[in-house]
């Protein structure tokens, strides 16, 4: 089968590759039908995940059809249409028992990292009965992609728990998909005001188009006197952190009102300032977290029914012949303005 293959930093390729085989009783083969690029992928192409290794074939996102299923496997049979799940979780585990299925002992976040991913004709998925969710006919398919990461990434990680609530106040700082997830879920809350953060005017005019209230563009440095003056001098409720460098992380500490939570959803590389002289006395909660999927059978309900459509997020749409074409839209977003790509079998 054809593959898109991690050769190391700045190195991949499209090429033939072994179809997966059933290694465990609770694999399942699944056919691929659509996926999409992370900016995650991005990260590793640059050489900062080390847990991915030379030789793995990338992605953790898509859905498809189940090919074969291992003998233990009881919920899907050959023919079923899935969405996969970027974390697989055994559901027994310590951590899967209290919902953290992010750090499952024999699951979290392997697809497309330790094993072998979804941007391939085939993938072999462990654990398949609690790591995969059917898929309804009629179900917008593309829609649907959304909710294998970032859908549940920006509403777990950012508005779950930054604790959105009616009437509040809250900044997303980082307009890329995943700061867009958040904004779209931040809305089943109610908040009164969401004011995004980023340095791209063209994802901040998104970010209107999907019901940001208020837009800073923070090119010139002053993000956080321009948050502090839209909110009186009072600062937000809810800074969620969408980016994930050192700057970003440190403006949500500038802006928070006291009692406010941070909520980190960025994924870094690099130490940040923690500015206790500042906030020691703000009675403020900071949080972090992989995401862990739990949301997903709730944003699968929410999306059927019509409340939210994250296929306003889809920009491009390639053949899987295609993907290295893909990659390279979705790698200068500032020029294509690309935020997700859908790639199709
Ligand atoms: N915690 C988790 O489980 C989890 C899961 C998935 C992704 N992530 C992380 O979430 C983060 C966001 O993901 P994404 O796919 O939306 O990334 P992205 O790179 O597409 O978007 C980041 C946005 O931040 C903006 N930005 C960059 N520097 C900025 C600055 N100084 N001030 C304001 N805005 C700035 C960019 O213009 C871009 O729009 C990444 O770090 C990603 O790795 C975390
Ligand atoms: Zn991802
Ligand atoms: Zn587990």
């Amino acid at each position: 089968m054809k593959a898109l293959v991690y050769h190391g930093p700045g190195k991949k390729a499209f090429e033939d590759h072994p179809k997966p085989v059933i290694t465990e009783s609770t694999d399942a083969i699944v056919r691929i039908v659509k996926t999409t690029i992370c900016g995650t992928d991005l990260h590793i192409l640059k050489g900062d995940l080390p847990s991915c290794q030379p030789g793995r074939i990338l992605g953790h996102e898509g859905i498809g059809v189940i090919d074969q299923v291992g003998p233990a496997v009881t919920t899907f049979k050959p023919g079923d249409k899935v969405l996969i799940s970027c974390v697989s979780a055994c559901g027994k585990c310590d951590y899967c028992r209290r919902q953290m299925y992010s750090h499952c002992t024999t699951g979290g976040w392997i697809l497309g990292n330790t094993i072998d991913g979804t941007q391939a004709e085939f993938v072999r998925i462990p654990h398949a009965d609690t790591s995969l969710y059917p898929i309804l006919d009629g179900a917008d398919e593309e829609a649907l992609v959304m909710l294998s990461d970032i859908l549940p990434t920006g509403f777990e990680c950012g508005v779950l728990n930054g604790k959105v609530q009616p009437g509040n106040i809250v900044a997303i700082v980082g307009s890329g998909p995943i700061g867009l997830a958040a904004l779209l879920t931040a809305q089943f809350f109610s908040p009164a005001e969401i004011i995004m953060v980023d340095l791209d005017d063209n994802r901040l005019e998104t970010a209107k188009r999907f019901g940001a209230t208020r837009t800073v563009n923070s090119a010139d440095g002053k993000a956080a006197e321009a948050v502090m003056k839209l909110t009186g001098g009072r600062g937000v409720d809810t800074a969620i952190e969408a980016v994930g460098i050192p700057a970003t992380f440190e403006l949500c500490e500038k802006i928070i009102a006291p009692g406010g939570t941070i909520a980190n959803v960025g994924v870094h590389g690099v130490k940040v300032d923690l500015h206790l002289e500042n906030l020691w006395d703000r009675n403020i909660t900071i949080t972090t977290r992989l995401v862990d999927t739990v949301s997903t059978p709730m944003l699968l309900n929410v999306v059927a029914a019509h409340k939210i459509d994250p296929k306003l997020l889809i920009t491009h749409r390639f053949k899987f012949a295609d993907i290295l074409k893909a990659y390279e839209t979705f790698g200068h977003a500032a020029d294509t303005r690309a935020l997700k790509v859908i790639i199709e079998a």
